[in-house]
């Protein structure tokens, strides 16, 4: 008989082998790694404990009576990231597909119970062939228990998911009820139904990688969040992330220490072209209204009228949400208001405040949007902004037209602070439309009709395309120069530091979904 010492040890190089050496030389020649070396990658150096090493599934259905592997097909456990406690699945893909089933779920529910308990986040690195089909419903329900549990854990605790490999079929939805999701280019899809199921249902042919690569997914559907080119660089920005969310929503995000020094920024002053009509890129003055290098843009590639992400001001963690007057004039369409409205909600569950940089022509017309939803979704942004309880700050560079006004983080829904450059235009409509509507007549019966519109044009922009109006109405509290935002924002957010908010009493919210 083998000594215990010995049988143990035994024990853990069979675990640590996974499926065997042949299988992590073909994932390795997939261009992926395996689970283990995931989490060394993730994890501060020896900070990883595992729990449920040991652990076998029960079933004997189809063979699985002979092959039994330790662990599963998912390493569980927890460790530090830049040393915060975290707790981490891995799932094994050299381990049957790393498919999941009873014992497979089972490790994974019992780490998110005791991240819920212990306020620390979840990160999932995601590598499976779904539902272990040998275990029938055993491996449904499986699923099911843990997105009982992403539910109850959203808005608790930071949850993220990274997809290292195949994610189909239900299993899907566990990744997409957490907070981001994080792709590997190439070597990783997330769908629900696969190429072969589409080419049965529909006739269409299409590969895995047009189905639901991370370039499908980060362009056309914006279910991810971030899409990197190798694995080590997804797990970088998945790092990168979490640094500016706390470890749970009792929590403020950690603040950097940070030594004030000059905070005007002349550069800013320049950036509004004349032209009402001309573009400029919003990401300028993100850049320069940040602490330098510190902003992480969340789904660059999609929606790109909308741009969203993390960065700092003096150190503070904070939201920008800006209107991009490069793409699409930086008009409001369903996936912009989606894309925002989903930002806004993840920055106040974690105590994120937010900063909203508007130019805004309004909402995008046409048959298109209004088939789609944009009444609904459009909502949902104006939902999110008005119900969010963090410190939020509005800057208005230049358009903020009709709805869009009100929408975009207004006085009125509950902005703490609203600040517009001397450029801003606070109106129902631009100028040119406002005149061919109210003076239609009178431009009709002109002798020159082109030179009446330029004229009374002239004269709405005159009494309306300015911040004036709105700041003798206290609705904008001050006109500042370009050059003196980052400072504003630096002192607005300070002041709102200890910010509290009474909501009154109701079982949950209803947004528009
Ligand atoms: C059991 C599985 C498995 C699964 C893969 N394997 N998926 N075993 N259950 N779901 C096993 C394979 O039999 C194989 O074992 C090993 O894992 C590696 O798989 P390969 O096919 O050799 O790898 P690859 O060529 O890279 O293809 C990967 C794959 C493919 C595309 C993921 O395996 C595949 O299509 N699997 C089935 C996917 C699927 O339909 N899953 C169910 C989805 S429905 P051996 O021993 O031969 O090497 C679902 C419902 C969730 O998940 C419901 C939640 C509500």
């Amino acid at each position: 008989m083998q000594h215990p010492t010995e049988r143990l040890e035994s024990m853990r190089q069979e675990a640590l082998l996974g499926g065997g050496e042949a299988r992590i030389e073909a994932q390795h020649g997939k261009g992926k790694l395996t689970a283990r070396e995931r989490i060394q990658l993730l994890l501060d150096p020896g900070t990883f404990q595992e729990l449920g090493q040991l652990v076998t599934h029960r079933s004997t259905n189809f063979g699985l009576d002979k092959q039994r592997f330790l662990g599963d097909g998912v390493v569980t456990g927890y460790g530090k990231v830049n040393g915060r406690q975290v707790y981490v699945f891995s799932q094994d893909f050299t381990v049957l597909g790393g498919s999941l089933a009873e014992a497979h779920a089972a490790k994974i529910c019992k780490i998110m119970d005791m991240a819920m308990e212990n306020g620390a986040p979840v990160i999932g690195l995601n590598d499976s062939g779904g539902a272990r089909i040998q275990e029938g419903v055993v491996s449904l329900g499986g699923y099911a228990d843990i997105f009982h549990r992403n539910v109850k854990a959203s808005g608790v605790v930071p949850q993220l998911s990274l997809i290292l490999g195949p994610c189909a079929g239900g299993a899907v939805y566990s990744p997409a009820l957490t907070d981001f999701i994080f792709m590997t280019e190439g070597t990783s899809y997330m769908f629900v139904t696969g190429p072969n199921v589409v080419k049965t249902v529909t006739h269409e042919e299409v590969t895995s990688e047009e189905l639901g690569g991370a370039s499908t997914h980060a362009t056309k559907s914006g279910v991810t969040h971030f899409t990197a080119a190798n694995e080590a660089l997804v797990i970088e920005q998945a790092k990168r992330a979490l640094g500016y969310l706390p470890q749970n929503c009792e929590e403020d995000p950690a603040r950097l220490a940070y030594d004030a020094k000059d905070e005007t920024r002349p550069n800013l002053d320049g950036l509004v072209p004349e032209s009402a009509q001309q573009p400029y890129d919003i990401r300028d003055a993100i850049s320069e209204i940040v602490d330098e290098g510190s902003f992480m843009e969340v789904q660059p590639d999609f929606a790109e009228n909308m741009v969203v992400g993390f960065g700092r001001l003096a150190g503070q963690s904070v939201g920008m949400v800006a209107n991009q007057p490069a793409f699409l004039a930086g008009v409001l369409d369903n996936n912009a208001s989606v894309k925002a409205a989903r930002f806004v909600r993840t920055c106040d569950a974690f105590n994120v405040p937010l900063v909203v940089l508007e130019d805004v022509p309004g909402f995008l017309p046409g048959t298109d949007q209004e088939w789609n939803g944009i009444i609904t979704n459009g909502a949902k942004l104006l939902y999110a902004f008005s119900e969010a309880t963090v410190p939020r700050i509005t800057v208005i560079t230049r358009k903020a037209y009709g709805g869009a006004y009100d929408v975009m983080n207004s006085r009125h829904i509950g902005a703490d602070l609203v600040f517009a450059w001397p450029t801003a235009e606070i109106a129902v409509m631009g100028a040119k439309g406002a005149a061919e509507i109210i003076f239609r007549k009178e431009i009709a019966g002109a002798e020159d009709p082109g030179a009446k519109l330029a004229e009374k044009e002239a004269e709405y922009a005159e009494l309306f395309a300015h911040p004036y109006n709105a700041a003798s109405r206290g609705y904008v509290d001050e006109v500042i120069l370009p050059r003196n935002t980052r400072e504003k924002l630096i002192q607005g957010m300070a002041m709102l530091k200890n910010k509290a908010v009474k909501t009154p009493r109701k079982k949950h919210s209803n947004i528009p979904l």
